[in-house]
């Protein structure tokens, strides 16, 4: 061979050790936020259709599940509620007695440092299952922000960190803040779902939450053909006083994640979403895919691309794989 290469990166690839201090990307335990469901009634440890591995815990259950998380070294946790029951104005999501509020409660006394972040919308506890109040049909967005401001300065009442609104109902930010700093919680911040796609990969949570919406919810959920409009709403967002942005879903949508990380100074979450998590659960339980390799390969792809949080249900799986390592 006449031609010597001047330029060897196999050099760098060369042994674990080298591989491992010049690597970029290495993702850690403390990234992860993992997502929890909890419901009424007792001794309820439910596993969730389409969602092997996940459950729905009971307010008595939860305790074992807080004491994993917590010995798994996970900083954070984002709260989901099924109710008793779902009414046209979503009423339990702002009770005292709704189910994350008597959650979060328990969870402050078990584990005071766990940062609670709760889910914030409609779709779990309206009759039509979507994420705002419907009028004939059509999505009223100003009295959905009346609730969702009511439910952020609940779920702030019972001790939640970060309200994160999932809606993408337009101004939902700035009614939540508003709700906040008039009622001294100025200091709860908000994590907003900006740019969360209208996406097939949500099946399994919707199953979970008994959220299928009549129809569909392109009117508020983005297309996901457009890129542009990702700039858009973090911008505005960021502008009416998010301190997170998320990003939804994450592994088709890193061209996105990037975008937002490169153009917003807020950090970025993604969420590794149900059906993301199906889909990988589903081919290693057919022995077609090494599942701790596949993981963690595409987790740590989400983090490359920006995202400082990781929303995923393989979280407390993650954690002991890394400890492993
Ligand atoms: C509620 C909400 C959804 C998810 C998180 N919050 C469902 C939806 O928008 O239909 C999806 C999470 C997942 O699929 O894991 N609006």
């Amino acid at each position: 061979m006449s031609f010597f290469p001047v330029c060897r990166p196999r050099r760098l690839r060369k042994t674990q050790a080298v591989r491992n201090q010049v690597a970029e990307t290495v993702l850690r335990t403390e990234d992860l936020m993992y997502p929890v469901f909890v419901v009424h009634g007792e001794n309820i440890k439910k596993e969730i259709n389409g969602m092997p591995g996940q459950y729905h815990y009971s307010l008595d259950r939860l305790p074992e599940l807080i004491n994993e998380i917590e010995k798994a070294g996970i900083l954070s946790i984002m709260l989901f509620g099924i109710p008793a029951k779902k009414d046209r104005y979503a009423s339990e999501n702002y009770t005292d007695n709704g189910i994350v509020q008597k959650a979060i409660r328990l969870i402050k006394t078990l584990s005071p440092a766990l940062v609670i972040a709760t889910d914030v919308c409609l779709c779990a506890y309206t009759e039509d299952g979507h994420c705002g109040i419907t009028h004939n049909g059509q999505i009223d967005n100003d009295q959905t922000l009346d609730i969702l401001q009511k439910t952020a300065v609940s779920h702030a009442q019972s001790g939640a960190d970060i309200v994160a609104p999932s809606g993408m109902m337009d101004g939902m930010i700035q009614a939540m803040r508003q709700g906040l700093d008039q009622n001294d919680f100025s200091d709860v911040m908000i994590m907003s779902y900006a740019v969360k796609y209208a996406s097939a990969f949500y099946g399994p949570f919707r199953g979970a939450c008994g959220s299928e919406p009549t129809g569909d919810r392109k009117s508020y959920q983005m297309d996901y053909r457009n890129k542009k409009e990702a700039r858009k709403e973090a911008r505005m967002d960021q502008e009416e006083g998010a301190d997170f942005l998320m990003v939804k879903p994450a592994l088709s949508y890193l061209d996105i994640i990037q975008d937002v990380v490169e153009h917003s100074t807020l950090p970025v979450a993604a969420y590794h979403v149900s059906g993301e998590y199906a889909m990988i659960k589903a081919a290693a339980g057919n022995g077609w895919v090494d599942e701790k390799a596949i993981v963690i390969e595409s987790l740590t792809s989400i983090k490359r691309a920006g995202a400082k949080i990781i929303l995923t249900y393989y979280a407390l799986d993650v954690a002991q794989w890394l400890a492993e390592t």
